[in-house]
């Protein structure tokens, strides 16, 4: 299939990498290819610049968001969630309209540094704000409660965990959910929370995530979830 994933830093370039393993045409969307291919600096987490990944990745397809949105059958949203919507516009909504957009992105503001807040959150979330913008997509919102790693090789953590899904268009997440599982999730462990709203749980269970990343010192765990029985 042809995917085209929006955002070229470690989740982008993660994901971008397990789509082309498993055989998918790729595209990587970016604001400015120029200044990108540019750029000598590492990344947040010491990833080495850009272009080293690129040149290690020749299969790999980069263009700007318009070409990208063009190109892919489906959509992954990996950029920053503040650039999120700006990424989206710059595609061009001819270029997007009734594709499959799977939003990896949460809605952090670092700007007074670490933990981070939500830049929107309680009564929305960027899912529904994307969804909202963009009522021809289909936005289905999942993977934005692991890290990278975690999200296309679930095999890394030692037992099977869950990972949410919330969407409007039912077709829309059985083809995530078949993606997903071609990750190595396992359909059971995959929980639909329901409509795009639903990200709101979702978007802000990431406050507890970067305070569990602090207190087990490691980005690389997920949530179980555990079901019981009402006492008698
Ligand atoms: N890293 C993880 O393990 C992880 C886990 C769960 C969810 N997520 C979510 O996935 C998304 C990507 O995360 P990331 O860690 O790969 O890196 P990031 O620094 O959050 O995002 C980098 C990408 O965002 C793009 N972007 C577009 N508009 C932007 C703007 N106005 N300001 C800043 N960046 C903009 C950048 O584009 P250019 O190429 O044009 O610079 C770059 O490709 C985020 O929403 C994050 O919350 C990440």
């Amino acid at each position: 299939m042809k995917m085209s994933v929006f955002g070229t830093g470690f989740a982008g370039q993660t994901i971008a990498e397990k789509l082309f393993q498993l055989g998918h045409s790729v595209m990587v969307g970016t604001r400015d290819i120029e200044s990108l291919l540019k750029k000598d600096q590492k990344d947040y987490i010491g990833r080495p610049p850009f272009k080293e990944w690129h040149a290690a990745n020749k299969g790999i397809e980069l263009g700007n968001y318009k070409e990208a949105a063009a190109f892919g059958e489906m959509i992954i949203n990996a950029t920053n969630g503040a650039g999120t919507i700006e990424a989206f516009e710059s595609a061009g909504e001819e270029n997007l309209n009734n594709k499959v957009v799977l939003d990896i992105s949460n809605p952090l503001d670092f700007s007074k540094g670490m933990p981070p807040s939500f830049f929107v959150c309680n009564t929305d979330s960027l899912g529904e704000t994307l969804q909202r913008t963009f009522p021809k997509m289909k936005v289905v919102k999942s993977l934005n409660t692991v890290n990278a790693y975690v999200m296309v090789n679930p095999g890394l953590l030692s037992e099977d965990t869950n990972i949410f899904i919330s969407g409007n268009d039912p077709s829309a997440k059985e083809e995530v959910k078949n993606l997903l599982m071609s990750f190595g999730w396992k359909e059971k462990y995959l929980i639909d929370l329901g409509d795009i709203s639903t990200a709101r749980g979702t978007e802000q269970l990431v406050a507890v995530w970067v305070r569990l990343m602090g207190a087990l010192n490691t980005p690389m765990f997920n949530f179980k979830i555990v079901k019981g029985n009402l006492p008698q």
